[in-house]
């Protein structure tokens, strides 16, 4: 861990205006700097640089942060790694940093991993230029050298062992953590064989997986690295760490299923296409996908299988939506996919229909539940209210929120404030009154530990044993967090961020969750150890409080002084003087 009194130090010594103006042209607008905001695309600029504070904001879609924070989001650079290049710049040395045993342990891994991954992606890449018939397969499919090489595309030769060739310890358990070998010890083999292989490139630019296409009609058709220390499905989208620059340039992102969707849009001018990686999209994706883009639009096959996946990406949507932004699909004419699409009709044609077939967010939606029903009777229309409920709930965009609710209420035949009454919108989570007598709470302990258990969800393990004090005065994040701990007891994975954004939108959570999401990206920032320690720290702190408002009920005669336990009085004597309000008897 890199001390905090360095960090501070070293942003005392760089300016944040040298390091945002080698990569944007800043124009100076009275104290601050300003420019078309890089994360998003736009004609007037509102990204502004304030030289006094440090920090950049943009006003349109709210990215902000310092000089490292430009790094990470706009160079894509670990934490580390742009504290180390701010420090070059500024002509400061990093101190040694000692790490927790096991984060050091983990970050070794996560190194010695995808250097395993990269050397066996140069090793596929070298068999591609070997294989004839790999070769003749990628150009069969309209593929030039360039883009096979822009994408490092490779080839896993037929045969049980080919990586012996490639790694000096084929036995090594690496490999088999790295999803490259599979079997029993000593019965080991490669996991992709005769197999075209599609690197999965983090933003950063490491290789963090593969998918692997068979040449011909063998079963699967598709086979991909399982989730390893360094890649986790819900959180990768293969193709955006090529397509940065075109999505800046289009202020667009179209997302597909497909690896060769992406790699041939790209080769004939979309550069600006993505794939999920054979999983639904997240919440996780679509909220990575709209802070780089105004316009996301959803690309899937017109069969049933890429209707499902389209109202899976819509459900996942909702919670992301910002007004301003677009969401949109475009379901293709049955029997295509992008890539047959693209290489038939051409680039012109493509962009065209994504111009002119792609059905905003609110539209498909409403399209497809007056699908499911028959909307000529008040049977049906009830059903449609119904299916509508949960979807609108989610939405917080304000606008677009108001917007849904004003047409679903019309179709139903119903007014908006029935509407609004029906769905408990007004009311939102009835918050129960404070009873008098009852002390204030700040609520801001939940918040806390909810902001950091979502920055590193894997701790919510630390609170399942807790008793955590059920607040009196529910506030969301609060009731959130307790949804949270009750619903990840059940799971047999690890939770991870993906996954606790999903539990948390499903308890309808998710405009809780949107709000937080700055918060909790900085948090993220900081290793899992501190956020262990500010987690630990939280929960005394409502342990404390809680032990302090029975003791003040105590006093006041609400509650005898014997309802205070042996814990409330310890808790009660370590707090610091002049905390408690009241002593205990
Ligand atoms: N997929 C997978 N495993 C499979 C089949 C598909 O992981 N057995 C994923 C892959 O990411 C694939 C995507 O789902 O790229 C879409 O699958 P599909 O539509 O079947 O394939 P295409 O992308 O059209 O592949 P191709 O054009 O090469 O046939
Ligand atoms: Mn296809």
């Amino acid at each position: 861990m890199i001390p905090k009194t360095f960090v501070q130090e070293l942003l005392g010594r760089i300016d944040i205006v040298d390091i945002v103006e080698t990569s944007l042209p800043l124009k100076r607008a009275g104290t601050n700097l300003v420019a078309c905001c890089p994360f998003h695309n736009e004609k007037t600029p509102s990204f502004t640089v304030s030289p006094t504070k440090q920090f950049y904001h943009c006003f349109g879609c709210g990215a902000h942060g310092s000089a490292i924070g430009f790094l990470m989001e706009y160079n894509g650079m670990g934490y580390v790694e742009a504290v180390k290049d701010l420090a070059g710049r500024a002509g400061m040395k990093v101190p040694e940093f000692t790490p927790s045993p096991q984060e050091a342990a983990k970050q070794v891994q996560s190194e010695e991993l995808t250097e395993l991954l990269q050397r066996a992606a140069q090793f596929y890449k070298s068999e591609l230029k070997r294989s004839e018939r790999a070769i003749a397969y990628l150009k069969g499919r309209g593929l030039t050298g360039d883009i096979a090489a822009r994408f490092q595309l490779g080839f896993a030769p037929d045969g049980w062992q080919n990586l012996t060739a490639a790694f000096e310890n084929y036995q090594a358990k690496a490999l088999i953590d790295a999803g490259l070998v599979v079997g029993e010890e000593g019965k080991r083999y490669d996991r992709f064989r005769d197999r075209i292989m599609f690197p999965i490139i983090n933003p950063r630019g490491q290789v963090v997986g593969f998918g692997g296409r068979v040449l011909d009609q063998s079963e699967p058709k598709y086979l991909n690295s399982p989730e390893t220390p360094v890649f986790e499905k819900g959180r990768e989208l293969y193709g955006l760490f090529h397509a940065r620059q075109a999505i800046r340039d289009a202020g667009r992102i179209v997302v597909v299923e497909g690896y060769m969707d992406v790699v041939a849009l790209a080769q004939y001018g979309i550069g600006y296409a993505v794939a999920t990686l054979g999983t639904a999209t997240t919440a996780w994706h679509v909220q990575k996908l709209l802070r780089q883009a105004d316009e996301v639009v959803f690309c899937f096959d017109g069969d049933a299988a890429g209707r499902r996946a389209a109202w899976r990406a819509l459900e996942n949507s909702l919670s992301q939506l910002q007004d301003g932004k677009q969401v949109k699909f475009l379901l293709l004419p049955e029997r295509d996919d992008p890539d047959s699409f693209i290489r038939r009709e051409g680039k012109e044609s493509f962009e065209r229909l994504l111009a002119e077939a792609a059905i905003p967010l609110t539209g498909f939606a409403l399209k497809e539940l007056t699908e499911r029903t028959d909307m000529g009777n008040a049977e049906g229309r009830a059903k449609f209210l119904q299916d509508a409920r949960p979807l609108v709930k989610q939405v917080s965009a304000p606008i677009l929120g108001l917007m849904l609710r004003k047409r679903i209420a019309e179709l139903g035949g119903i007014s908006q404030t029935e509407l609004e009454d029906r769905f408990e919108f007004k009311v939102g989570r009835r918050v129960p009154a404070v009873p008098r007598g009852s002390p204030r709470r700040a609520p801001d302990h939940y918040t806390n530990l909810l902001e950091r258990v979502l920055a590193e969800p894997s701790l919510v393990k630390v609170l399942w044993p807790l008793a955590l004090p059920a607040p009196q005065a529910v506030s969301t994040e609060a009731s959130a967090l307790s949804d949270l701990i009750e619903q990840s007891r059940g799971l047999d994975q690890e939770l991870t961020v993906a996954g606790a954004i999903e539990l948390l939108r499903g308890r309808g959570h998710g405009a809780t969750v949107q709000r937080l999401m700055p918060v909790v990206h900085d948090l993220q920032r900081m290793t899992a150890a501190e956020l262990l320690v500010e987690i630990q720290g939280a929960v005394e702190a409502l342990q404390l409080q809680e032990a302090k408002s029975r003791a003040t009920e105590a006093a006041e005669g609400v509650a005898s002084p014997r309802d205070l336990s042996q814990e409330d009085r310890a808790l009660l004597r370590r707090a610091p003087v002049g905390e408690t309000a009241v002593k205990p008897h």
